[in-house]
């Protein structure tokens, strides 16, 4: 006989890691660059509304497929179908997706480790360093702090849902909470604060253009973690007495609401220890903000709040993001864990071994793609010029394929699985979902627009990435 399958211990639990797994590098920097570029408290105000417009029904979907199923996506399709081949194409794109996704975010990871470690132990100047990034990234280190993330990520997996994701997501993320509002604390009684917050939150709608829009719906979906298998998979570690609604709210609030402080962390220092920015020079790059924008600004701190206060400000930002990271790579790797546990029956020991040889050969790989070893740095050519490995990765499995497992997850659930199985599931654990005007909604928008804006995106982003 097989063993039960572990669940979340208790609701506020689940919570936790569902928002650890959407609380990432795309709320912390992402966000609030985005916002700020396009239109300040305009782009505020929509991305909040296609969070509960289009993405919470997404959510629901997702998590009520997992619970009902009791499977990660690969056995989640393949049960509810009864085997069939088409659907099975669905649940391995979202078994591999996710897993080619922990290669890209690990890279990232790792190099908030090396920042943090030298935050914490290093010089600000030599952060600041425009040359230290690249410095950094091919720097035969790297490969002993993948060794150092990897394994602090497997100690989390290892213990199992309960005693590893949960307790670890009620550790981490209480603190990443107090640790985001000391700094915005912290940065708002700053002088000059008050430049950044206006750039930041004045609403501006003459910025609202069609790519703004995709642009923060895009935001929205990815921020939720949605797409990748994990809600399906931390789906079917929910208890029948949960309610899914309930839940799902509350992971979307707090992912918008982490997303909103980290705007209100970010734009005032910038303004605020470095007046003389010039807020053009913003990148759209998360990457670029954390690793080489930020440095510069805390160097700046150095004047008004000495050498160890600047040290202890950019200490404790890396350490954020740096949990915030984690608690995404463990979600998202547990998914293609729980599909081999699932289908092959295999121990989560022995599913995490294998993963992790496949991770850590990809993950070299894409690092190396930095300049390390010219045939992966010039890996591909397509849409005018030459892609390293790590591009073909983010531009793939990123960009394109998690709307399209988007859109699958939509058209399944209403005409696969079928409306009333979606209900019922629904239902369960929440009185108040029969007849009620959220359940009316969920149907309706999940078979028409929604999974219609989910093809624009993907049709729009196959024709401007690849050709
Ligand atoms: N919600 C995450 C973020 O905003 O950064 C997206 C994510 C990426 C989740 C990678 C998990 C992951 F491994």
């Amino acid at each position: 006989m097989t063993a039960p399958r572990e669940q979340f211990g208790s609701r506020l639990g689940f919570i936790l890691a569902a928002a650890g797994s959407a609380v990432g590098i795309g709320n912390l920097v992402g966000f609030p660059v985005n916002a700020a570029k396009n239109g300040g408290g305009a782009f505020l105000l929509m991305y909040a509304i296609f969070v509960f417009v289009i993405c919470l029904p997404v959510m629901m979907a997702e998590l009520a497929t997992g619970r009902h199923s009791a499977k990660g996506p690969l056995g989640a399709y393949a049960s509810l179908t009864h085997g069939n081949r088409m659907w099975g194409i669905a649940g391995w794109l979202s078994t591999v997706t996710p897993f080619m996704i922990a290669v890209f975010y690990t890279v990232i990871t790792v190099w908030l480790f090396e920042y943090l470690f030298s935050a914490v132990t290093g010089d600000l100047d030599v952060l600041a360093d425009p040359a230290t990034f690249g410095a950094f990234i091919n720097n035969g280190n790297i490969f002993i702090h993948l060794a150092i993330v990897v394994a602090i990520v497997n100690l989390i997996l290892v213990g199992g849902v309960k005693e590893g994701i949960e307790r670890s997501a009620k550790i981490l993320m209480p603190a990443l909470f107090m640790m985001l509002i000391g700094m915005v604390i912290f940065v708002l009684t700053r002088d000059n604060a008050m430049t950044g917050l206006k750039f930041y939150l004045i609403p501006d709608f003459s910025k609202i253009t069609g790519p703004v829009v995709s642009g923060a719906l895009g935001q929205a979906f990815f921020s939720l973690s949605l797409g990748m298998g994990i809600l399906i998979t931390y789906g079917s570690y929910m208890d029948k007495r949960s309610s899914i609604t309930s839940s799902a709210k509350m992971v979307a609030l707090a992912d918008t609401g982490v997303a909103f402080c980290a705007g209100l962390m970010i734009l005032p220092a910038i303004f605020s220890f470095n007046p003389e920015t010039d807020p053009t020079q913003l990148s759209d790059s998360s990457v670029s903000l954390i690793f080489t924008f930020l440095p510069k600004i805390f160097l700046a701190l150095q004047t008004s709040i000495g050498y160890m206060g600047a040290s202890v400000v950019a200490s404790v930002f890396f350490l954020l993001v740096f949990f915030a990271a984690l608690t995404s790579l463990v979600s998202i790797i547990e998914v293609p864990a729980a599909s081999l546990v699932d289908q092959k029956g295999y121990s989560r020991k022995k599913a995490l071994l294998i993963l992790n040889i496949g991770m850590v050969v990809f993950t070299i790989a894409c690092t190396a793609s930095f300049g390390m070893v010219g045939w992966l740095t010039e890996f591909v050519h397509y849409a005018g010029s030459p892609k390293s490995l790590f591009d073909v990765v983010y531009d793939i499995f990123y960009d394109t394929i998690l709307p399209l497992n988007g859109l699958l997850i939509c058209l399944f659930v209403i005409y696969r699985w079928k409306k009333s199985n979606l209900n019922e599931e629904l239902e369960t654990g929440d009185d108040g979902f029969k007849g009620s005007f959220l359940e009316r909604y969920m149907n309706f928008s999940l078979g028409t627009f929604i999974p219609l804006i989910l093809a624009l995106i993907f049709i729009n982003t196959v024709a401007i990435k690849f050709f």
